[in-house]
């Protein structure tokens, strides 16, 4: 077989190899998911949806209930406008994005993604036949915003994603604004992609779709509502850009799995209390972590938001504390930037964190 120097530009992602080849003892910090369950209210209506025989195809750009409800959402709690045409239901965030790089991205052009940053981009836009290239973070891993302007000339696509993975930077309102804005002057379009919105500890997290018309946002049920494998996400886009996207999903997807999009309704529509819930435990956890590693003398700046801890752990340091195993993912998974950092995701529970921070402890004496 040949295959497409396009796929053959691209690596499978290293970070379900580690999760794959984890032993029976480890303490897996590496994929980054919630540990809990759908809550009920949300998994009762996907079964109502199966009971009622809701099993064929849906339009292509999702059920008009599901378009409406994140309508009301994005009205809600992003201060957004945006007309059920303006969206399309995709099979997770990872969808939305892989459709949007097929449709903004020219072969040779220059997509900017954060770096470090969430695997899928760079990845996704290669596929697109584009060239990644990476925005820095700077030493408190926020995007460097300076650096970042500089890059944005003759770019066709910036990527966004506050809270970050794998940094859990909050960008401040600020940055985000003085981003759209200069992307707008130099006629970039901006990807901002918030699957991560609910999880900030102590800061509030800003839709960049408030600031410029050339915004896109991303989103998805998986990490707000412990969806991830129901696979439904959104993006919200000039009708434009969404009569362009609908062409690959119709062909590629055609729609999201029907009961999951039922499912999705009841996440939009109903008791958001869960989601409180799941938020002010996984900033126990986080604090819990953080506080361990500061008693371990390893010191760095605590993350605002997400599940994750990015650590400079050093190479070394990082080798042994996977051969002690704790399962996290070494910082060039993320990007050039990151190769002295590791991320550990703390979306599981206290005895666990508790346990890899005795073995980090083991690993940091040794
Ligand atoms: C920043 C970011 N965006 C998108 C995704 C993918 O989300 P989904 O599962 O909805 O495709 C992830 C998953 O880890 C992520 O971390």
């Amino acid at each position: 077989m040949r295959f497409s120097e396009r796929i053959q530009g691209i690596e499978a992602s290293g970070i379900r190899k580690l999760f794959e080849s984890a032993g029976p003892g480890a303490v897996n910090l590496g994929l980054g998911q919630p540990d809990y369950d759908t809550p009920a209210h949300i998994k009762e209506a996907a079964i109502v949806a199966l009971r009622e025989g809701k099993t064929g195809y849906t339009p292509n750009a999702g059920i008009p209930e599901l378009r409406a409800a994140i309508c009301e959402k994005l009205r809600r709690e992003n201060g957004l406008t945006y007309r059920p045409e303006q969206l399309i239901v995709t099979a997770g965030a990872s969808e939305a994005l892989h459709l949007l790089m097929q449709v903004l991205v020219r072969d040779g052009d220059r997509v900017l993604v954060p770096d470090p940053g969430f695997v899928s981009y760079a990845a996704l836009a290669t596929v697109a036949g584009g060239k990644p290239v990476g925005i820095p973070a700077d030493t408190t891993l926020h995007t460097d915003v300076e650096k970042a302007k500089e890059l944005l000339d003759g770019a066709t696509v910036m990527v966004l994603n506050s809270p970050s993975n794998p940094t859990g930077a909050v960008e401040p309102e600020e940055s985000i604004r003085a981003l759209v804005e200069y992307a707008a002057d130099r006629g970039v379009t901006v990807l901002s992609d918030e699957v991560y919105e609910h999880l900030t500890y102590g800061k509030s997290h800003v839709s960049a779709a408030r600031f410029g018309e050339n915004v896109i946002t991303v989103n998805a049920t998986s990490k707000t509502y412990a969806m991830t494998g129901w696979r439904v996400g959104f993006l919200a886009a000039p009708e434009e850009v969404v009569d362009q996207a609908m062409k690959v999903h119709q062909y590629c997807q055609a729609c999201a799995t029907s009961i999951a999009q039922y499912a999705a309704v009841a996440a939009y529509t109903g008791d958001q209390s869960p989601v409180a819930e799941m938020r002010r435990e996984y900033q126990a956890r986080r604090d819990l972590m953080y506080e361990g590693f500061t008693r371990l003398g390893i010191y760095f700046p605590i993350p605002e938001g997400a599940f994750y801890m990015f650590v400079p752990f050093g190479r070394q340091l990082t080798e042994r504390v996977i051969s002690k195993g704790v399962v996290i993912v070494p910082g060039e998974a993320f990007g050039r930037n990151a190769k002295e950092y590791a991320r550990l995701c703390y979306a599981t529970s206290r005895e666990n964190i508790a346990e890899a921070l005795h073995r980090i402890g083991q690993a940091v004496a040794e």
